[in-house]
């Protein structure tokens, strides 16, 4: 039997033992996983995300809550069928505290259940797959960017205030076309308007040589359409050399002409899109972030950059509500879910399914600016059908 005093001893010790390891863990550096694309169509997004979030990390000495930041990065290549096997190199092989990734809907649908499966908190820093903020949603999972839906579906009432009755969609045959044209027919439609044809090229192919001779013979009013990265580059472009854009306007949500204005040139001048960041805000918090971002990396900021960003600011929000300790799980995802994000896009808060409730700007694009004209539609929330927490 041992003595008081030995009990005492070793309860003493004990205790040392937990606080060495708790300050062990404290001074470990919290481990942020990228798995972003760093080749193909949407590699230009991938660098701007991870630019944005290093940013925002500098800007706090670099550190967050007090830890200091490892980053550790997989090339998702934009490829969904390695997506299951990129997310576990992250979360199995690197043990991650953290996931910040992706830009392909269909990529981040596979990284979104591994996250699930590991209850490892994600931060989906793009990607707008309807169905993470849907019936995937759950209590670890975040996202700083939009839905396909949000700036898609604020197109509708845009282009039916312009008087277009009918319209053609054209997109990449994969989740994040579909949802957006679904969108755009939604917000279209309630307005008064008519889809009538719905077009698609499989991803991420860029031969769109028959879908604008079935535009131009078919004439609808308007033009919907949802691409991004070298492949809005490519479509811009194309539209334009068909000489289709004097009779048949082309519209789209805003990924169609950001981070893409410098190699579309001449051919986007004019277009209109609706997005949830624009250039031309001219907020003291825009202009701060515009400056430093500029001053970093010898570039001018886009959308994806914002969405960079604003995932390190989420982060951060959810560490300082437990002193940096990540283990603390559910605590910080509650503080991540309460938090008022402080964007370079204006601030937004969190719908309970985890995804922004923001301002959908509509934009012009003169120069290489996609400059702010108005706001189209207030403080959108997407209405997450199918999530339940
Ligand atoms: C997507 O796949 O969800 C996606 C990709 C690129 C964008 C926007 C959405 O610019």
């Amino acid at each position: 039997m041992p003595s008081t005093t030995q009990r005492a001893a070793r309860l003493a010790g004990a205790a040392f033992l937990v606080l060495a390891a708790h300050q062990a863990q404290a001074a470990d550096p919290v481990k942020v996983g990228f798995m972003l694309p760093y080749s193909g169509t949407y590699a230009a997004l991938g660098t701007a995300i991870e630019n944005g979030f290093k940013l925002y990390v500098q800007q706090q000495g670099g550190k967050l809550a007090g830890r200091e930041v490892e980053y550790v990065k997989v090339d998702d290549e934009s490829n969904p069928a390695k997506g299951p096997e990129n997310a576990n190199r992250l979360i199995k092989r690197d043990k991650v505290d953290v996931v910040i990734g992706t830009v392909h809907s269909g990529v981040a649908m596979a990284l979104a259940k591994a996250a699930k499966d590991s209850d490892t908190t994600l931060i989906v820093a793009n990607a707008g797959a309807d169905a993470i903020t849907g019936p995937m949603c759950g209590p670890g999972i975040f996202r700083t960017s939009f839905t396909n839906w949000q700036p898609a579906y604020a197109m509708g009432p845009v282009a039916a205030a312009k008087g277009h009755k009918t319209a053609i969609t054209v997109t990449w045959k994969y989740a994040a076309g579909d949802e957006a044209v679904a969108g755009f027919r939604e917000g279209f439609e309630k307005s008064g308007g008519k889809v009538v044809k719905d077009l698609t090229v499989p991803f991420p192919n860029v031969e769109f040589q028959s879908v604008l001779t079935e535009i131009a013979a078919s004439k609808p009013d308007m033009v919907f359409t949802f691409f991004a990265g070298g492949g809005a580059v490519k479509f811009v472009q194309d539209y334009a050399a068909a000489g289709l854009g004097k009779n048949i306007p082309l519209y789209g949500s805003g990924f169609l002409t950001d981070g893409t204005l410098q190699a579309q040139g001449a051919s986007a001048q004019g277009l209109l899109t609706t997005l949830h960041y624009a250039d031309g805000l001219n907020t003291p918090r825009d202009n701060a972030f515009r400056a430093d971002y500029n001053k970093a990396y010898k570039l001018a900021p886009d959308v994806y950059a914002v969405q960079g960003y604003d995932a390190a600011q989420l982060l951060q929000a959810g560490l300082a509500a437990v002193q940096g300790d990540i283990g603390k799980k559910a605590e910080m995802r509650r503080a991540m879910r309460a938090a008022t994000i402080d964007s370079p896009r204006g601030p937004f808060t969190l719908s309970a399914a985890g995804n922004p409730v923001q301002d959908i700007y509509l934009r012009k694009v003169e120069g290489l600016e996609n400059k702010v004209v108005e706001v189209a539609v207030k403080q959108l929330a997407d209405p997450a059908r199918g999530c339940k927490l």
